[in-house]
């Protein structure tokens, strides 16, 4: 099984003593709604006169899981709520209802192990302006108790093409670069299951490049692959399996092949726009 090529890597990696065993499901949401609470009150609603506000629903019983070794596409329009499903998987927005699991490990109550499981390249471009690359990289490591990374470490910088800006300060890197870094961020320590979050979003050619070539080889090499983006030929060249997010709701959930012979007229992005257009194709929920 591919995912365990995958932990037998970590387990003899210079991570040293750490295993990653993830052979449950890499991912699992189960029944999960997000619902986002109200903003604060104002003076009117504290004297009274205001309506009660409604918090606002980004999930919806989102039910989905992702085996190891995967390369799966989450895709839906801006607001759909892929940015809150990930934030749920790596604890940084809580669960309305419902649960979810990394590798087996629930988000809440096995927090440590489920994020240890995880990396994830965030949507936005979050840097810290005093330190250089490698620093960055090492503090990085140093949140999962890693201290001698540095083998790894210089690994990461060469695939994406960062060796000759180890020494940089983060503030004095270009956006693409920032976004290289963020990349590596996630990887120190060798998680089994990375989440990317629409991480080519205004990127120059180069770095789509290097970014895929990297990620297709850590997935070839057993890692669990979630990734996000409104690029549908990356997503239909890189995928197995695409779910659809549509206000919150998973509209549609098949493999690529499955899904272009349902929907696609040409491509994916003929699929994706019937589907929008669809109430719910899953005939599931
Ligand atoms: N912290 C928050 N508080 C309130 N609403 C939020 C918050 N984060 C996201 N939302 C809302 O939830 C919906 C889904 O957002 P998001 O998950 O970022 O979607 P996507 O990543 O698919 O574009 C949007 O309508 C957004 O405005
Ligand atoms: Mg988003």
């Amino acid at each position: 099984m591919t995912g365990t090529n995958a932990n037998q890597r970590y387990a003899s990696g210079p991570a040293g003593p750490i295993t990653f065993l993830c052979l449950m499901s890499a991912l699992s949401l189960d029944h999960v709604s997000k619902i986002y609470p109200p903003r604060r009150r104002g003076l009117r609603d504290l004297l009274g006169g205001g309506n009660k506000r409604q918090g606002f629903q980004a999930l919806n019983d989102v039910s989905l899981s992702v085996e190891p070794g995967e390369f799966f596409g989450l895709l839906g329009p801006n607001g759909a709520g892929k940015t809150t499903l990930i934030s749920v998987l790596s604890g940084l927005a809580h669960a309305t209802s419902g649960t979810a699991k990394v590798c087996g490990h629930d988000v809440i109550t096995d927090y440590k192990e489920a994020r240890r499981s995880l990396g994830v390249v965030p949507q936005e471009l979050v840097y810290d302006p005093f330190f250089t690359v490698r620093e960055t990289l090492r503090l990085q490591s140093g949140y999962f108790g890693l201290h001698k990374n540095d083998d790894w470490i210089d690994e990461i910088l060469h695939n994406l093409g960062l060796s000759d800006k180890a020494n940089n300060n983060m503030r004095a890197l270009s956006g693409g670069m920032k976004r290289r870094v963020l990349v590596a961020q996630a990887l120190v320590h060798r998680p089994p299951v990375i989440i990317l979050d629409e991480p080519t979003a205004g990127v120059d050619v180069d770095l789509r490049r290097t970014l895929w070539e990297f990620i297709s080889r850590l997935n070839k090499e057993g890692h669990t692959i979630l990734l996000t983006t409104h690029y549908l030929e990356e997503a239909e060249a890189l995928c197995g399996r695409i779910a659809m997010l549509k206000r919150g709701r998973i509209v549609a959930l098949d493999t690529t092949q499955g899904l272009l012979a349902r929907f696609g007229g040409s491509d994916l992005e003929d699929a994706f726009v019937r589907i929008m257009n669809t109430e719910d194709t899953t005939g599931a929920q």
